[in-house]
């Protein structure tokens, strides 16, 4: 009987280090040269010509205007047509032979001015587009020139999903003005929960030299309809606006603008007096104002369409107009009124909340802080600001109801704030596909009147005014935090950003359409990449929501440290107040009017009368409204905590679930992007077996409630660490307990040590999992051997979020169909690197399923 060798197990990601303050570098320092990187879903992979146009594919584009952006989209026009139907086309600034299928760019005017006798068609709205054919020519026209790039855009789309365009005939209009991405990037190149590497824009502490992807994104982003970026992170670097910084700052700016990507920046409130010199910033100080208005046309000079600029003050740690007893509309107001002649905006965040709350408090919410802010301030900021509301009241959780701000103020301008970096849903090493939630949120009526029609947030942040709502502008805001590794870094993740920008052109869209969309675009028509694509994507909510934080309790993980792993604890008793009120007797946040917080208050009042009730209120967010005992009976029959040990199981088996799914697409997508993926969802798969041990036994532990079915704390497969033969390895206690099997692992404070068992069960094939724990730094050697005879042996390179060992670094290698007879020795032997002791948490050990070659993940 052989031993076979398998898989190993790598992950070289690179983990972005959260803000860090810092000084801007003076010298200059060699840039790398970075390219345009990957097309994500700009591949233009080939498709059948004959059906897309039966009638022959027009060989000439004609650009009616000139202009940068026109340039760009017959640039764009000739790269589809090479890629995607093997044909370059003639670019012209005149048409050619009327006989002859061409393709016209053009606005509505030059439109009118080359067909005066066509009958003028309704007029287009800035940035809207006409897709039609007019005889001999298929004619893209914009509203504007901007108009027209997403207009070929979306006819390039059109074409890669292989439609036929013989009838071609579409008009769409954007549902808001904003539609902007914001990037947390630092001076020093780091982006502050980013998770794709070191940043497009900033190297060193300067702006990059080489900007080539800078301008790969900017056409990624104009792609799906995206209008601006902000390049900097919203903990904003206040030196970027000295001169010198603006200047350089401007070269981002330009790299933009052939993409009608407007830049902007996150500035912070202290910076008349920190670079200006002023003894004070107080917003109402007339040297103030001053110092913005000089600032602002400073910027101007450097970039002349700069978009406006995005301000969190007052907000964890960062300084803002309360220092001076002035509120968010004074601070937001001064630097509109800067903006104002130029065009620009302000984006006033409304995460505004005190992180020193009393956890003793039973009335204290985090949750309220939003609408007890802003919602006094109704109607007091200037038309050209728009406060930026994250979706859900605490941050960016797996499952938030609809933060009661956006209904809170009917007459000031909105942005809903989205995150597109996984922050706590993932890090993207965890798939999670973003749509089917923000759309939760986007649909959620308001119901601001019990009579009126249906105020769906959407309608709240499109910028129009309706009966009750008085604003003149909108839109959303995607927090990307793309990095230098392939964008997100995880293939499938990319669907997050596309999806985004899909959304906020239009929010009317599915989560279902905008997934087939992006998998066409990005793998081709294939309908077995795309049944498997769009269901991975479409399931992986539920899934990370189910083996996370059920119920809307949060998401659980560890919110003082990196905001990935388990950490359930980490949520109590600070001030921070993402309280969930766990102790022996039940749990949630009681947040009614009648016993609580009174935050259900904030809601419109039928929508607060349905949280409010506990008859009405939706399983699924009940621990964020009520507190509860976990023998209390759920909507779906079970108790609180059958309910949570249920959910986690089925979580853990469908991550694993996953693996085999992906498996089905080898040989069928790249092969870089198959093994990236796959890498990923091994990953979670183990992951997602740890959660939902520390969240099970952590619920167990403090109810006192046993699982029915007698799964929780029982691991028949399982050998922990602690208990094998220990040479040289000794024992810890890992903190928190929950995220180690045991509570312990075993740590090496020799240059080697080993761990052995004895196996005890019958002959035969087994797939065996080791469970240990990888920090960010250092890079321990493990060996596996199975009667004296080595099986495998790797290195624990991967760069997860810790310094120590916890629910966020631990993670496991899988061998799969490993003899082991009985009375074998089982050993395994670290070494460690540094800090990393080669630690080591449990061995599983399970008879291989049946399909020998298949990758398997058995979830135990
Ligand atoms: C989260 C995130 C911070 C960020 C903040 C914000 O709390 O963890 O890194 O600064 O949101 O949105 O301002």
């Amino acid at each position: 009987m052989s031993l076979p060798f398998l898989r190993p197990v790598q992950r070289t990601l690179l983990y972005a280090f959260g803000a860090l303050p810092l000084i801007l570098a003076q010298t200059v320092l060699g840039s790398t040269p970075l390219g345009a990187g990957d097309p994500a879903w700009l591949s233009y992979k080939p498709v059948e010509s004959a059906i897309v146009f039966p009638g022959g594919i027009p060989d000439t584009v004609v650009e009616l205007g000139s202009g940068v952006l026109q340039d760009s989209a017959a640039r764009e026009i000739s790269a589809g047509w090479r890629g995607m139907l093997q044909h370059e086309p003639r670019l012209a600034h005149e048409e050619g032979n009327d006989s002859e299928r061409q393709v016209v760019l053009g606005t509505s005017t030059q439109i009118e001015a080359w067909r005066p006798h066509q009958l003028p068609t309704a007029s287009l709205a800035h940035d809207a587009y006409k897709l039609y054919w007019n005889k001999n020519f298929l004619v893209i026209e914009g509203g504007d020139d901007r108009g027209i790039l997403y207009g070929t855009f979306a006819l390039l789309r059109e074409i890669a999903e292989q439609h036929s365009l013989m009838t071609l005939s579409q008009k769409s209009t954007p549902w808001a003005a904003i539609r902007w991405t914001n990037e947390w990037d630092n001076p020093n190149g780091t982006i502050e929960r980013g998770y794709a590497g070191p940043s497009l824009f900033f190297e060193d502490g300067r702006v990059r030299a080489d900007l080539s992807r800078a301008a790969a994104y900017a056409r990624l982003l104009s792609s799906v309809g995206i209008d601006g970026c902000t390049i900097n992170n919203v903990n904003a670097d206040i030196n970027l606006l000295r001169p010198e910084n603006l200047h350089e700052i401007a070269r981002i700016a330009d790299v933009f603008r052939p993409y009608g990507v407007r830049l902007s920046l996150s500035v912070d409130m202290s910076s008349p007096q920190v670079i200006g010199g002023l003894k004070t910033f107080d917003p109402l100080a007339p040297q103030v104002a001053e110092w913005w208005k000089t600032k602002v046309d400073e910027i101007y000079d450097e970039i002349p369409d700069f978009g406006g600029v995005v301000i969190k003050a007052d907000s964890e740690g960062r300084v803002g107009p309360s220092k001076y007893g002035r509120t968010a509309s004074d601070a937001a107001n001064v630097v509109a009124r800067a903006l104002k002649r130029h065009g620009g905006v302000v984006l006033y965040r409304g995460f505004v909340y005190n992180n020193h709350l009393d956890w003793r408090d039973m009335k204290a919410d985090r949750a309220r802080a939003g609408y007890d802010n802003f919602h006094p301030l109704d109607g007091k900021f200037d038309d050209n600001v728009i406060v930026q509301i994250k979706y859900g009241p605490i941050d960016f959780q797996v499952r938030e109801p609809v933060s009661p701000l956006l209904a809170g103020l009917p007459h000031t301008n909105e942005a809903i704030e989205l995150q597109i970096t996984q922050e706590y849903t993932g890090q993207q090493r965890h798939l999670m596909y973003l749509v089917p939630m923000w759309k939760k949120s986007l649909d959620t009526d308001m119901r601001a009147s019990a009579v009126a029609a249906p105020l769906p947030v959407k309608l709240l942040v499109s910028g129009r005014a309706t009966a009750t709502e008085h604003h003149t502008q909108g839109g959303f805001v995607g927090v990307a935090n793309v990095g230098t590794e392939e964008w997100l870094a995880n293939p499938l993740a990319l669907a997050n950003l596309y999806g985004f920008g899909r959304l906020a052109w239009d929010p009317g869209l599915d989560a279902e359409t905008i997934s087939d969309e992006w998998t066409r675009l990005t793998f081709g028509n294939d309908s077995q990449v795309r049944t498997t694509v769009n269901k991975l994507e479409l399931n992986s909510w539920h899934i990370y929501e189910s083996y996370t934080g059920p119920l809307g309790i949060g998401t659980l993980t560890d919110i003082l440290g990196s905001h990935f792993g388990p950490g359930i604890e980490s949520a109590e008793r600070n001030g921070w107040g993402q309280w969930i009120r766990a102790d022996e007797r039940g749990v949630g946040m009681d947040r009614t009017v009648a016993t609580g917080t009174g935050y259900i208050g904030q809601y419109p009042a039928p929508l607060a009368a349905t949280y409010e009730s506990l008859a009405t209120c939706p399983d699924q967010l009940l621990l964020f409204m009520h507190h509860v005992p976990y023998t209390y009976r759920l909507h779906s029959g079970l108790t609180v905590m059958q309910s949570i040990d249920n959910t986690h199981y089925e979580g853990a088996n469908a991550a694993a679930q996953q693996v085999s799914e992906w498996e089905a697409l080898r040989g069928k997508v790249p092969d870089a992007t198959f093994a990236e993926v796959m890498k990923r969802l091994t990953y979670q798969a183990g992951a997602a077996i740890v959660w939902r041990d520390a969240v099970t036994r952590w619920f167990t532990r403090e109810s006192g409630v046993q699982d029915a079915i007698g799964r929780v704390g029982n691991y028949p497969n399982r050998i922990e660490a602690e208990s094998m033969t220990l040479t040289g390895y000794k024992a810890v206690d890992v903190t928190p307990w929950e995220t180690a099997s045991g509570g312990k692992a075993v740590v090496c404070n020799l240059p080697e040590c080993s761990a052995e068992t004895t196996w005890t069960g019958s002959d035969g094939w087994y797939d065996v999992s080791v469970q240990y724990f990888d920090l960010m730094q250092g890079h321990s050697e493990f060996a596996l051997a199975v009667a004296g005879h080595q099986v495998d042996r790797w290195s624990a390179d991967d760069t997860l979020p810790g310094a120590t060992l916890n629910g966020s670094t631990s993670t496991r290698r899988v061998f799969n169909r490993v003899a082991i007879h009985h009375g074998d020795s089982i050993q395994l032997t670290g070494r460690p690197d540094g800090e990393e002791k080669a630690p080591l948490d449990y061995l599983t050990i399970m008879p291989t399923a049946a399909h020998a070659g298949v990758f398997m993940n058995a979830v135990q």
